[in-house]
């Protein structure tokens, strides 16, 4: 990072504003006729705000007003405030997933911030996919970044119970198809379950994200757990704006941020927290965009000496208003103490070890002390075999423990649409021991690997009183999701990995401690299958399908396009 401040002509937007010829004339004249007069730019930091916000996006329902209190610290600070929208992935409604289009989301911001001047930008994203989306095209693009998470909703409540997003969804539906609940609890559940505005309020993938980012130093310290409807958040908004105009006459960038030892500081949070498994798949890219080498096997490694501290749904009890008035990332980074690299850069131009100086944990029920961790090790584990070569992943922490060593024989189902028509047949051939299996839903299969990795317990089991099986796929699962789930199975079935060639009865062994997935079928055996494969049809015949087909990494290697990995140079616009 420079330490000297960049004079008004060496901003980005000077090549647009600040010169004398024809394009500049019709640049000032254009920005004139938004009612802006020349004193509102000239010469000062413009600052992109770009924003997720839709009308379909519930998790971002605030984030229209949340945008005028970030104009209004870039204002106070001397800036020039342009909201640029863009794509607003909403986990819920967008089918067949958001992951389809995290890279599109990537894409879209890098181009925004390169066509436009920007000199700066303000990130406001929060449900799923827009936490990475937006910072691998940030990350890329190398521009003066800040990140304002979009805070978790408050609680859910039904008759005097508390409800967490996504993971009292899936409780609560076990229990309606086992006949434990009626049709009239489980409408009351849908709408006392989503109550506000902002992200899922457990430790899913939103809340897990916005950890991560806090502690990779790209927010405000704090940031990511205020509720998005609390007063905290407007003025952790508007600081945020007054913060990134400081960035740019600092010149401090992603790229000043962002090291292999914040990306292990991220992976350390994300194993306390035992946050949700997305991730692993978010860093790779993320660190891929950085020209960070970053493996699945950096996350055993760091899941083994991290203990698993954070109380929260759905590997533990409580939700993200508990955790943040607990204290927050900052408490949590204290506990970690030496775990994590301390001296790393964050985006406030001071060090990790900064933003936790006074942190005090309140609740030591919701923020464990490291000698009263809820398990010595974190909640991730990475699994390989010859049903995975390039590597699995399961969320152990919210595994049932007496599943972790186990051998079971296979239900397999072909693709989602299989897995539904069957799932709850009678005639099915499965018991609590079976190992279900569900393929061709990995980045290319499904495609966009979607989160149909907890597949559903077969009605006929819920009755027994079963609630957790072992689970494998090349899909991947919600944050919000449990139970013994193998998720990210690489290579995937669709392009041929040994998913593709179990077949029903065949047994299959899990052994975490191990870290091993087999298929115990002999290698002749599997060879003879092997040949005898046939490869399914490409999904997309046109359209943005097809350069996803084209360009989509596996799972092991963070599911970006190939040719947005890496740092190489990409030319600025000419102005002409
Ligand atoms: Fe948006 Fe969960 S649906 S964060």
């Amino acid at each position: 990072m420079s330490t000297k401040r960049k004079s008004p002509s060496e901003l980005r937007s000077h090549r647009w504003y600040g010169v004398t010829d024809l394009r500049s004339f019709g640049h000032r004249s254009r920005t004139a006729q938004m009612g802006y007069s020349r004193g509102d730019y000239a010469g000062k930091p413009v600052i992109a705000i770009v924003n997720t916000w839709s009308d379909i996006n519930p998790c971002h329902s605030h984030f229209r007003e949340r945008a005028e209190d970030v104009k209004r610290g870039v204002l106070q600070a001397g800036g020039f405030p342009l909201e640029l929208p863009a794509m607003s992935l909403s986990e819920n409604f967008q089918k067949p997933t958001t992951m389809l289009y995290r890279n599109l989301l990537a894409l879209e911001t890098e181009e925004l911030l390169r066509s436009y001047p920007i000199d700066g930008c303000v990130l406001m994203g929060g449900c799923d996919k827009t936490v990475p989306g937006l910072l691998m095209g940030a990350v890329s693009m190398n521009l003066p970044t800040i990140f304002v998470p979009a805070g978790p909703m408050l609680r859910g409540n039904w008759r005097g119970k508390t409800l967490g997003s996504g993971s009292d969804i899936w409780k609560y539906w076990d229990e309606l198809r086992a006949g434990n609940i009626d049709q009239e609890a489980w409408n009351e559940i849908e709408d006392g379950i989503a109550r506000s505005p902002g992200t899922c309020m457990t430790m899913g993938t939103a809340s897990t994200m916005a950890g991560i980012v806090e502690t990779m130093g790209l927010t405000l310290p704090g940031a990511a757990s205020i509720p998005a409807v609390d007063s905290n958040h407007h003025r952790m908004a508007s600081l945020s704006g007054r913060r990134i105009v400081d960035m740019v006459w600092e010149d401090l960038k992603p790229s000043d941020i962002l090291t292999r030892r914040s990306f292990d500081n991220a992976i350390t949070v994300l194993m306390a927290c035992g946050g949700s498994t997305n991730a692993i798949v978010h860093l790779i890219a993320m660190a891929g965009r950085s020209g960070i080498p970053l493996a699945l096997d950096d996350f055993d490694s760091i899941s083994k000496r991290t203990p698993f501290i954070c109380n929260l749904r759905p590997s533990g009890k409580y939700l993200m208003e508990d955790f943040h008035y607990a204290g927050g990332m900052p408490a949590l980074q204290a506990q970690l103490g030496d775990l994590l690299h301390m001296s790393e850069r964050t985006v406030s131009g001071g060090t990790l070890a900064d933003q936790t100086v006074g942190a005090e944990t309140y609740n030591t029920d919701v923020i464990r002390s490291r000698d009263q961790a809820l398990s010595a090790q974190g909640g991730l584990a990475v699994l390989r075999g010859n049903l995975a070569p390039d590597g699995a992943v399961i969320k152990t922490s919210a595994s049932d423990p007496r599943l972790l060593s186990h051998v079971g024989r296979a239900v397999v189902f072909d693709d989602y649409n299989d897995l539904s028509a069957r799932i709850d047949d009678e005639a099915l051939i499965v018991d609590g021991n079976s190992v279900l299996v569900l393929r061709n839903a990995g980045p290319m299969g499904g495609p966009g690997m979607p989160e149909w990795g907890m597949l559903p317990i077969p009605k006929k089991l819920l009755k027994q009183g079963v609630r957790d099986m072992v689970r494998l796929s090349d899909a991947r699962m919600s944050g919000t999701s449990y139970g013994t789930c193998i998720l990210h199975v690489a290579p995937e079935s669709f392009v041929g990995g040994p998913l593709a060639l179990v077949k029903e009865g065949d047994e299959i062994e899990l052994d975490v401690a191990g870290r091993r997935l087999n298929l115990k079928v002999d290698d002749a055996e599997l060879a003879r299958r092997r040949a005898a494969w046939v490869p399914p049809k490409p999904k997309y015949a046109r359209g943005y399908g097809v350069m996803y087909g084209r360009h989509i990494r596996q799972a092991d290697k963070g599911c970006d396009f190939d040719f947005l990995e890496g740092t190489a140079a990409t030319a600025e616009p000419e102005i002409h």
